[in-house]
């Protein structure tokens, strides 16, 4: 039975990218170096010393010299909306320059140009994985607080260059990954198994310390804008019904849950402070940390890929493959070839959940499945047949629709790498969400030219009838 609840008028349809995963040209411009530079095979592997040819971030898919016709074919697509990142380390090289790189501002203010011209809002993640490297090298990223400032100088150059042109800011993309991945998401160098908690947690602090800082400053220079920062969403449920499956799933949902309260209420919640007391940590808090993170978000952003089940019991505490925050695979779910595991109806248990919990308005940046696509030419016409892709994002989609018809207020969706991007975690081309193929493959081979996919007309079709096709 169809659902009720159609989509609001001015939904926000859309895409989403980052930079390091888009743009290349990774030493140009006046480009510094990232922690991406030094990631060739992304998370699996540890970092490198220097830059290595391997990376496939440094050509990425050319968007730095090819924006023009990538937002042009957005725009074909209908996109209301764009979700890119801004590079840091094209602003500030080393992070902790005294003066901002003016060659980074005039590409991004060639970018906003050409969404302009196309009339597609922009939403601007400030952060998307990419800290200047000579942050996490010579500071220890964000277990440092010298951090703060150098990301509230940074912050303050955007918003003062285009807090008149950009409405939707995200503070830092997927908090909550740092937790997981110190180095990917929070410039910290210390492996991850060398890292102590309190470090660790010290430097989350930092962060969200530093979001709510920048949500006041941006409150002061653009009263107009929307900030919200980020959390990786990926619903736990209990194994079984059993009450020890059921609490262990609280525990690793308050996982995440924890920054988002923390970042939408603007204190932390009394199941973190436990967790510090049992476990001896004790942070560094000021009274002016606390007096700044009472500046809270104006939405909650969120991406959602996958959910995951956990258990008490030890024997059946099988880590799932792409399970990186943690969990155990549910035997009822199927996986993609990468294997995250698909639930589209984790969509609208998040969506309700968040909406109840927060009662903020929601937003769902990231959301698609990477998948293997084969190129064929159909007509003379190349193309990919990606009906897979299609069934992902359609039964994702009819799910917000289930959403909105419990009263869930949200306010747009921007699919996760709406043109093929090298992938965050795997570092690869051939795990491909977008619906603009981009020729160029894991050992950098390719003419870097464009074709649109079956799923660009679909989601075209999708944003002309606001969801009613879906
Ligand atoms: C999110 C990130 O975790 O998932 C993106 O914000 C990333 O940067 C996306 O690309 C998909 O993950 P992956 O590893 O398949 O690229």
């Amino acid at each position: 039975k169809p659902a009720t609840g159609a989509f609001p008028e001015g939904f926000l349809w859309g895409g989403a990218t980052a930079a390091n995963q888009v743009e290349g040209a990774y030493n140009q411009g006046g480009k510094g170096l990232s922690i991406q530079d030094v990631m060739p095979k992304g998370i699996t592997q540890r970092p490198s010393e220097g830059p290595t040819e391997d990376n496939l971030k440094q050509v990425a898919i050319d968007f730095y010299n090819r924006y023009e016709e990538d937002i042009a074919l957005f725009a074909e697509m209908g996109f209301k909306v764009y979700r890119f990142s801004i590079a840091w380390s094209r602003i500030f090289p080393n992070g902790d320059d005294a003066e901002p790189n003016e060659e980074g501002l005039a590409f991004y203010a060639r970018v906003l140009d050409q969404l302009e011209k196309h009339g597609i809002e922009p939403m601007v993640t400030i952060s998307h994985y990419e800290t200047p490297l000579n942050l996490a090298r010579t500071y220890g990223g964000w277990t440092n607080r010298a951090m703060i400032a150098f990301y509230e100088r940074y912050c303050e150059v955007l918003f003062e260059r285009f807090g008149s042109r950009v409405k939707y800011w995200l503070t830092f993309n997927e908090i909550n990954s740092v937790l997981h991945e110190p180095f990917l998401s929070g410039g910290i160098p210390t492996p991850k198994d060398e890292l102590s908690e309190t470090d660790l947690y010290q430097a989350i602090h930092h962060e969200l310390v530093a979001s709510a800082r920048v949500t006041k400053l941006a409150r002061a220079i653009m009263p107009e804008a929307k900030i919200g920062c980020m959390i990786l969403a990926m619903p736990v449920y209990p194994l079984t019904p059993h009450p020890d499956d059921v609490v262990k799933a609280m525990d690793t949902a308050h996982g995440s849950y924890a920054f988002g309260d923390i970042h939408c209420r603007g204190t932390y919640p009394g199941y973190l402070l436990r967790y510090f007391r049992d476990n001896g940590i004790e942070l560094n808090i000021t009274e002016q940390d606390r007096e700044d993170l009472t500046n809270t978000v104006d939405f909650v952003s969120f991406s959602y890929y996958m959910s995951v089940a956990e258990t008490a019991d030890p024997a059946k505490q099988i880590k799932g493959a792409g399970n990186i925050m943690g969990g155990v695979p549910n035997p009822t779910l199927e996986a993609s070839e990468w294997g995250w595991q698909i639930d589209p109806q984790g969509l609208r248990v998040v969506m309700n959940d968040y909406w109840e919990r927060w009662q903020k308005p929601l937003f769902i940046v990231e959301n698609g499945i990477g998948a293997k696509d084969m190129l064929v030419e159909v007509d003379g016409v190349k193309t990919v047949a990606d009906d897979y892709r299609i069934q992902y994002m359609n039964d994702h989609l009819v799910q917000v629709r289930e959403a909105i018809a419990d009263g869930v207020d949200v306010t747009g969706y921007t699919s996760w790498g709406c043109i093929d991007v090298v992938s965050a975690s795997t570092a690869q081309l051939s795990k491909r969400y977008g619906f603009i193929y981009v020729d160029r493959n894991d050992d950098g081979s390719g003419t870097l030219n464009r074709y649109k996919k079956k799923s660009f007309g679909w989601y075209q079709d999708v944003i002309s009838s606001n969801g009613a096709t879906l």
